[in-house]
């Protein structure tokens, strides 16, 4: 039985594999609309979510299966203080595959170890979250047809955003990748990327100025500053409007650098910019439902 809690648990080849699926799957909805009939997802969200959710219910509905669940915490028994384990060996009766997202890092891990069916780790504090890296890889091989040879810059919260912790692990495997980070001080990618990316001689730049280095991208991937995971909100308040991409910045981007964001916005993209048709975001969060669909198949083994 499969799980996947890490972008890395696919080789890259498996990988190209989900991404052709999840293609076909965009390109033939009708062929899959019965692959799933009389399967069950349970989502268990213990902590808040919109997108990732719905879209792993869209993406059972969307085959033919069915979806239970809960979404926070407070609904679910963890309110009376019952454990994951104990949890996910009491939903391995109920449905046949899960996906989970927890507050603590490691949770769907623990999960997993006493799971009778596949989990999917749908994002696990501030550690990582391997479904938004499939989303994002699967959005830039459509858009861009490769995934090697660029020039990426990931913007905003670099320490405490899970997808670009989950995305850097997942593109150190492709060729030629060249990585920009643009945070505030504070808010810094973590040393044990800076180590990983330093192993493995892979070029990257850190700096603080976007209007700077834009004119270099092929790719830019903004995210929000993630309030929740802040200790306190002074520091909140002060770094939550550092970057504000506009049509202005958007004017010393390359005609074909794509913007991604795995959403939810704030204020980091202003919202003029979603007329821009370098801004990828939106059809990245439906690349989102097609991956997952994919993602479904191949760990019931249907694919
Ligand atoms: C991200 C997350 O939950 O980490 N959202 C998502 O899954 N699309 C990003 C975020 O919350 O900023």
């Amino acid at each position: 039985m499969r799980h996947l809690m890490s972008p890395l648990d696919f080789t890259t080849e498996e990988l190209e594999k989900l991404f052709c699926l999840a293609n076909d799957i965009e390109n033939n909805k009708a062929k899959y609309a019965h692959a799933c009939d009389g399967k069950i997802m349970a989502t268990c969200f213990y902590e808040p979510s919109t997108r990732t959710r719905l879209s792993f219910e869209s993406a059972m509905i969307r085959l033919g299966g069915q979806v239970i669940g809960f979404s926070d915490a407070g609904s679910s028994s963890a309110a009376k203080g019952e454990s994951v384990s104990d949890t996910i060996r009491v939903i391995s009766g109920y449905a046949d595959i899960c996906a989970m997202r927890h507050p603590k890092e490691g949770a769907p891990m623990v999960a997993m170890e006493k799971s009778l069916i596949p989990v999917i780790n749908a994002g696990d504090g501030g550690h990582q979250h391997p479904t938004q890296t499939l989303t994002d890889l699967l959005t830039i091989r459509s858009l861009k047809g490769t995934l090697s040879g660029f020039t990426i810059g990931l913007c905003g919260d670099l320490k405490f955003g899970r997808t670009v912790h989950s995305l850097i692990n997942a593109l150190v495997r492709y060729d030629n990748i060249n990585f920009i980070f643009i945070s505030p001080d504070e808010l810094k990618i973590p040393d044990y990327i800076i180590e990983m990316l330093k192993n493995k001689n892979i070029p990257y730049e850190e700096v603080n100025s976007l209007d700077e280095v834009m004119p270099q991208l092929d790719l830019l991937y903004m995210t929000r500053v993630q309030k929740e995971r802040f200790f306190n909100e002074e520091d909140y308040v002060r770094l939550k409007n550092y970057y504000i991409l506009d049509t202005e910045k958007m004017q010393l981007a390359k005609p074909d650098m794509l913007v991604l964001h795995p959403l939810p916005r704030v204020n980091e993209i202003s919202v003029e910019v979603d007329n821009d048709p370098r801004a990828a975001y939106f059809k990245q969060a439906e690349y989102g439902v097609y991956v997952r669909m994919a993602l479904i198949l191949t760990l019931l083994e249907l694919a």
